[in-house]
């Protein structure tokens, strides 16, 4: 079973100057403060970053494989309703490991997967017009149990269950994944019977992929869960050695830190070349976004602090972004994320003696189209290179179950480490927070009188 690797030659001074580039000897010599960070890390585990061990849950991965069985077959649709934390690890995950056509033509026996994040009405609504309750599974997602974006949804889609099944029949059709007890989503379980799985304390929704949050919908559309948190369990003994250069996530985090703050980089970009691993860019820009951007330091100090990721994709944005960033201000570094083997060989035909004497297609025939993605791929590395724009790579071997686990364990380790070095607190996220609360206000929740009656004196809320 292969490891990702972590390659950040174009990251150094030797390949982009000092001016941009960190020298092998400062990156060294900041193993004591790494060393600290890991120890700091690694000993909440126990209490309260119980995230840490979602790759050994045995009995959780029994029991959602038991559910998937049990329900294996009788629904053609599985719909996920939930946002952020409680999505993207969703979305990322069937993007990675099923195929790019799944939905319009699943394996046999298998169900379509949506996951529906945004509530926007022209959605929704024609989501509505076209699902199928007889043979649809809702598994509604919300560690809080009250976000407004999905209660409204859980609300809407019960009702037009109810309507087609009866009020006994649609509780067949739902299953929950929420805190084992606190959270108007908890009481609704209690209350109607559903059947539900937990997101443990201490993993927190940008970090609960690897728990029943991202592992349910998986299971349900056959992606092998297990192997996920094999390779999960394979980088966390990876990252359990404080040595820098043995430990990607270490490696990875302080490379983030400095070239933000030492080397004037705000900007994170995350560039997948692989069109199965877009969403996993989009993934990985809530985990570093949300746990690193803070008003506040460690000890409250007021310090705005945090960078700000940018996903693209390559070679699609090949075509749109990558004129900024070979020519642009020196504000962002990038990670590469690069694939050996893919399972498709697809050969561009030979030539036809037609067109033999145009050189722009003379060269493409009888290559094939893995030859020009990497090409492609390489060239845009060699532009930035060349530019003195850090470029880091995550490379992997195959995009499996069990490096997909790997790539997912040691970003979220890896973010955890960067709130050591920002000095922030990586797990809470009060400005989201602060989006719901003015929210609720505005729809007239009660309990929250005093809030909107703060927004009304402001005017900041907008038709
Ligand atoms: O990472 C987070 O904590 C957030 O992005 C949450 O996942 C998001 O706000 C949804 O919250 P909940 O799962 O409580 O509905």
């Amino acid at each position: 079973m292969s490891q990702i690797q972590f390659d950040l030659s174009n990251v150094l001074a030797d390949a982009i100057g000092t001016d941009h580039g960190l020298t092998m000897e400062e990156l060294l010599g900041e193993q004591a403060r790494c060393s600290a960070a890991l120890a700091a890390i690694q000993a909440r585990r126990e209490t309260d970053l119980r995230w840490l061990d979602l790759p050994y849950a045995q009995d959780v991965l029994d029991s959602i494989l038991d559910y998937a069985a049990s329900v294996g077959g009788r629904f053609k649709n599985i719909v996920v309703l939930g946002i952020g934390g409680s999505a993207l690890g969703n979305t990322a995950l069937q993007s990675a490991l099923g195929s790019p056509f799944h939905n319009v033509e699943p394996p046999p026996g298998v169900a379509r997967l949506f996951v529906r994040d945004n509530i926007d009405p022209d959605l929704v609504g024609e989501f509505l017009d076209h699902f199928d309750p007889e043979h649809t599974l809702f598994n509604v997602i919300s560690k809080s149990g009250g976000t407004a974006e999905t209660m409204s949804q859980f609300l809407i889609f019960r009702a037009r269950l109810v309507e087609h099944l009866g009020e006994e029949g649609h509780r067949d059709h739902i299953v929950v994944t929420t805190d084992k007890e606190n959270g108007v989503l908890r009481e609704i379980v209690n209350r109607e019977g559903y059947e539900s799985f937990i997101v443990p304390d201490g993993v927190g929704g940008r970090f609960s992929v690897l728990s029943p949050v991202g592992l349910l919908s998986s299971a349900l559309v056959g992606i092998d869960v297990k192997g996920l948190l094999k390779g999960a369990a394979d980088m966390d003994k990876r990252c359990k050695n404080d040595a820098l250069m043995e430990n990607p996530a270490l490696l990875y985090a302080l490379v983030q830190h400095k070239l933000h703050e030492e080397k004037g980089m705000p900007i994170a970009v995350t560039f997948p070349y692989s069109h199965r691993l877009a969403n996993m860019a989009a993934w990985y820009a809530q985990l570093l976004g949300e746990s690193i951007g803070k008003r506040l330091s460690k000890g409250g100090e007021e310090v705005f602090r945090g960078p700000t990721p940018v996903s693209a994709v390559g070679v699609t944005d090949q075509h749109s972004q990558v004129q900024l960033y070979v020519e642009g201000p020196f504000d962002k570094w990038f990670t590469l994320m690069t694939v050996g083997t893919g399972d498709h060989e697809v050969k561009i035909p030979k030539t036809p003696a037609a067109f033999r004497d145009l050189e722009g297609v003379d060269s493409l025939g009888g290559r094939s189209l893995r030859e020009l993605f990497r090409a492609e791929r390489d060239g845009t590395r060699i532009a930035l290179t060349d530019a003195k724009r850090p470029n880091a790579s995550i490379h992997f071997e195959t995009i499996t179950a069990h490096t997909v686990g790997q790539y997912i364990y040691m970003m979220e380790l890896a973010v955890a480490l960067m709130g050591e070095f920002y000095d922030v607190d990586a797990f809470d996220q009060p400005g989201v927070e602060a989006g719901k609360v003015a929210a609720y206000a505005l729809m007239g929740r009660a309990g929250f009188e005093a809030e909107r009656e703060r927004i009304e004196a402001a005017s900041c809320a907008t038709k």
